[in-house]
């Protein structure tokens, strides 16, 4: 099946407001004429609606990068799935190692988020990946049928179809070691045929996996052009329109 690529800029704590208006404006400006590559941006929570606002009728997407799982309540510092939509937002970033190391974030909640996300109508960039330990154990396809399992516990197929899973080795996130081309390959076959298992061939087919992790315009071609390579969740990269670009450029 052809599926198309999917590239996304997770700009994790970084941006001015005005920064983050002025390189939103630059990508869509940017974007290669005839491109078929989906493209999103994900800024900081406060400069949603903004990013969102300068975005409006172009083809970039925006998403948030957490949410929490119920719909409203007597949660400080939370944000309800249904506020990212209505800030403007199609997507949210779940399960990035950064909330699940940093934050203690289990498979457990991530699945409520995800369910939630669903449930209010956004897309999810589900975030899966092995630390430098596990990997060095052979533990890198346990860990990702653990975490593929239980966050995506109680999913239909159809939900499936708003999912899109990012592989994002924990080693390799800021690192600048980014990993080889046959490390991400495996890794994203295994996903796949996970997924097969959990929700069946079409499912599997049809999901884009993007690669996460030092992500940068000379890697970029090789690693998304890696048959079960769907895209990239891209990081320090995406925080200049100039080396973003190149990077959507790669996915064609
Ligand atoms: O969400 C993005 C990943 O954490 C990758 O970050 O490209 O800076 O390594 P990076």
């Amino acid at each position: 099946m052809s599926r198309p690529k999917f590239v996304a800029g997770n700009w994790k704590m970084y941006t001015t407001r005005a920064g983050a208006v002025d390189l939103a404006a630059a990508v869509a400006k940017g974007l290669p004429a005839g491109g078929k590559t989906r493209v999103a941006v994900c800024p900081p929570f406060p400069w949603l609606t903004a990013v969102a606002d300068a975005l409006k009728g172009t083809p970039v997407a925006v998403g948030a990068q957490n949410c929490h799982f119920e719909k409203e309540g007597a949660f400080t510092g939370e944000t309800a799935p249904g506020m990212i939509l209505d800030a403007g937002c199609q997507y949210v970033i779940i399960g990035h190692s950064e909330r699940r190391h940093g934050f203690g974030e289990t498979d457990g909640l991530l699945n409520k988020k995800t369910k939630a996300a669903l449930a209010a109508g956004l897309s999810v960039i589900f975030c899966v990946g092995e630390l430098l330990a596990e990997r060095e154990a052979s533990q890198t396809e346990k860990v990702l049928e653990t975490q593929l399992t239980h966050g995506l516990a109680d999913l239909s197929a159809a939900q499936l179809e708003k999912v899109v899973v990012a592989y994002e080795p924990v080693w390799a996130i800021g690192t600048g070691k980014v990993a080889t081309t046959e490390q991400a390959q495996a890794a994203h076959a295994f996903i796949r045929q996970k997924i097969a298992g959990q929700f069946g061939e079409k499912a599997a087919a049809g999901l884009l996996i993007q690669y996460g992790g030092s992500v940068k315009p000379d890697n970029a071609a090789a690693l998304l052009h890696q048959p079960d390579v769907d895209g990239a969740l891209v990081g320090g990269a995406s925080l200049k329109a100039d080396t973003f670009l190149a990077i959507v450029a790669a996915g064609g």
